[in-house]
C-alpha cells in the first residue's frame, strides 16, 4: 500500500543554527525525497514556544526546553511527501542520544537530550497543530 502524502513541521533548533548545521539538515531531508513547502528563519517568541510545547508543560525539563528553543534563531520548515511524519522522525533519530542510531541527524550530531539539533512532528495531528504556529497558510507553496 503506498504511503499517504503528509506534511510535517521540521525545526533546525537554535543549537543546530549555532553549529552551522542548517544546510546539512535540509540536505538530508531533500536527499530523502521530501519537498519544502515553507521555509523561514525566526526567533521564536515565548508565547509561541509555550504553544508548541504545551504537551510538556509541568514536566521537569519544560522550563529549560522553553529557554533553549527561544535562545536564538531557528529554522522552521514544512516538508511534504509520502509518509513524511514518521519517516522524517527516522531521518532525525531518537530523542535520547544513546538510542539515536549513527546515520541519523541526532545520531551523527547530538550527544545530549535537550540540545538535539532538530524537531519533527510526532503525528499527523501534531503537525496540523504545530504548522500554524510557524506559518500562515499563504506562506506555504
Ligand atoms: P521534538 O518534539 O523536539 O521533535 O523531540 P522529541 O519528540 O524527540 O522529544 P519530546 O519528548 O517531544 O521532547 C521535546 C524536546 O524536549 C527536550 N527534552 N529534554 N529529559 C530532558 O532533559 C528532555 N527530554 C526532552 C528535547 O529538546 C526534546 O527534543
Ligand atoms: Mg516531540
Amino acid at each position: 500500500m503506498p504511503e499517504s502524502i503528509q506534511r510535517t513541521l521540521i525545526l533546525v533548533k537554535p543549537d543546530g543554527v549555532r553549529r552551522a548545521l542548517v544546510g546539512e539538515v535540509i540536505h538530508r531531508f531533500e536527499m530523502k525525497g521530501y519537498q519544502i513547502r515553507g521555509l523561514k528563519m525566526m526567533k521564536l517568541t515565548r508565547e509561541k514556544a509555550e504553544r508548541h510545547y504545551a504537551v510538556h508543560k509541568g514536566k521537569a525539563f519544560y522550563d529549560e526546553l522553553i529557554e533553549f528553543i527561544t535562545s536564538g534563531p531557528l529554522v522552521a520548515m514544512v516538508l511534504e511527501g509520502p509518509g513524511a511524519v514518521a519517516i522524517a522522525r527516522k531521518v532525525m533519530g531518537a530523542t535520547r542520544p544513546h538510542d539515536a542510531e549513527i546515520g541519523t541527524i541526532r545520531g551523527d550530531f547530538a550527544n545530549q537530550t535537550r540540545q538535539n539539533i532538530v524537531h519533527g512532528s510526532d503525528s499527523v495531528e501534531s503537525a496540523q497543530y504545530e504548522i500554524p504556529i510557524y506559518f500562515e497558510e499563504s506562506d506555504l507553496v
